[in-house]
């Protein structure tokens, strides 16, 4: 059954690439579908396009299908074309005529636009949460071993002392900025576009902002071509800010790889968070790190995917933008593996408290030479002659006990302000105003 059937069979073949994988990507969509659904007729009912009695009637039989798609239980039958035919199909054999009444005023043009801006909302969130508990592990990491010295590095040379303290701080500070990005990718996927039907709005007296509040959104895609012309922007744009997410964990995987290299034995990972080789009895290798890598440099590929999907596309719907599905949908999932585990490494590994003992990295502290002549009255160019003399010809003795006292060094990380910055930005996020609409509208019928 198809939505457009005017009584012409549609060609096999034709209709098996059309669908693609619609049937397996739009699951995911289900839920927000029907949420949707229910949205759209309680806002029908107030323009007096459904009696009181139907509206009662199709909410009821809607919560039956949110009920099964939560149980996980909701399949798109074959020969059906995609979760919007599927729920309308599902009505109409419930409910007959009456289940025909739900689609006046939309199209599934602004029905997945809305599916995928309900789905992104809640991915978002699950996101910000994961992000949020691997920022606690580096913080809490960076205070524990504040104190504790290790190499910093320039070209991958030995350069200045730095800490533990500062390298897990470090990450979570990125993390706090990566967040500010998903905000403002946030604050774009959180307008309704409800009510712009196939892309040009409708003839019925539709009330959008009654939709809007109904689904707890912030406010509206106000005109009907802008809303359209959101498929693949708002997705784009989220994933531009999962994709910095991705950066920063990618870093930090290569760093990990590296420091737990015997030829640097900055970390120790337990063994049970390594895996082995089948010919070498010794190995204990970081996989975990070596695949959160490359997962996420793979996610940083996908704002570059969407934009090429839908690069030079004028306004209007076009089918096109289906293709955006297979690549976003599965992405949150993806990220979010990544940040739980590498969390749990992270609280797991094991740093040697000692490695800064090691002569290797005597010449690090040359700086802080230099700079404590500076400090005695020596200009710096001179400073930094004398030490670099005394380096040439083997006789400089480094003194370890450094003082790095100003904003985000090695003795003042402004963890608490980090914290702080973090703390702003979650505050950005209001969720609760989601689920209590969501809820609401759950409730009804
Ligand atoms: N599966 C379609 C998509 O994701 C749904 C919208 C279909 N609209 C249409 N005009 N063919 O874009």
């Amino acid at each position: 059954m198809k939505l457009w059937d005017k009584g012409q069979a549609t060609n096999a073949e034709i209709e098996k690439f059309t669908v693609g994988r619609d049937r397996e990507m739009d699951i995911f969509l289900a839920k927000h579908d029907i949420l949707g659904s229910m949205a759209h007729i309680t806002m029908l009912e107030s323009v007096g396009l459904l009696e009181k009695s139907e509206l009662q009637i199709l909410l009821r039989e809607l919560k039956k299908i949110y009920a099964i798609a939560e149980s996980g239980k909701f399949v798109i039958e074959e020969g059906v074309e995609d979760v919007h035919s599927q729920v309308e199909a599902m009505l109409i054999q419930e409910l007959g005529d009456i289940g025909k009444k739900i689609h006046s005023g939309r199209s599934r043009n602004d029905q997945v636009l809305l599916d995928l801006k309900l789905f992104t909302r809640e991915k978002i969130r699950e996101t910000v949460e994961a992000v949020h508990t691997l920022f606690n592990v580096l913080i809490r990491q960076s205070e524990k071993y504040k104190a504790v010295l290790m190499p910093g590095y320039t070209h991958l040379q030995i350069a200045m002392p730095s800490s533990f303290g500062l390298w897990f701080g470090a990450y979570a500070e990125s993390l706090t900025d990566d967040l500010r990005l998903l905000n403002a990718a946030w604050q774009i996927c959180n307008r309704n576009p409800l009510g712009s039907a196939a892309g040009y709005g409708s003839s019925f007296p539709l009330n959008r902002t009654l939709t809007t509040e109904l689904l707890g959104f912030d406010g509206l895609n106000y005109n009907v071509v802008y809303a359209q012309m959101g498929r693949g922007k708002m997705e784009r744009n989220v994933a531009f800010a999962l994709s910095s997410i991705a950066a920063t964990l990618s870093k930090l995987a290569f760093d990990a790889c590296m420091f737990t290299s015997q030829n640097f034995g900055f970390f120790k990972l337990p063994d049970e968070c390594t895996t082995g080789s089948s010919i070498m009895p010794h190995k204990k290798n970081p996989d975990v790190f070596e695949l959160v890598r490359a997962k996420c440099n793979k996610i940083q590929a996908l704002p570059q995917q969407i934009t090429l999907i839908a690069n030079n596309l004028p306004s209007g719907y076009f089918r096109d933008l289906q293709i955006i599905k297979e690549v976003f949908i599965p992405v949150f999932d993806e990220l979010n593996d990544c940040l739980q585990i590498a969390a749990y490494m992270l609280k797991e590994v094991k740093i040697n408290e000692h490695i800064i003992e090691d002569r290797k990295y005597e010449l690090i502290f040359s700086v802080e030479e230099v700079n404590k002549r500076a400090l005695a009255g020596i200009p710096f160019r001179d400073a930094y002659k004398q030490v670099g003399i005394e380096i040439e010809e083997g006789k400089f003795t480094p003194d370890k006990n450094i003082a790095h006292t100003h904003e985000g060094s090695i003795g003042n990380l402004c963890n608490a302000e980090i914290e702080k910055l973090m703390e702003d930005i979650l505050k950005q996020f209001d969720f609760s105003k989601i689920d209590k609409a969501e809820k609401a509208l759950l409730q009804q019928g």
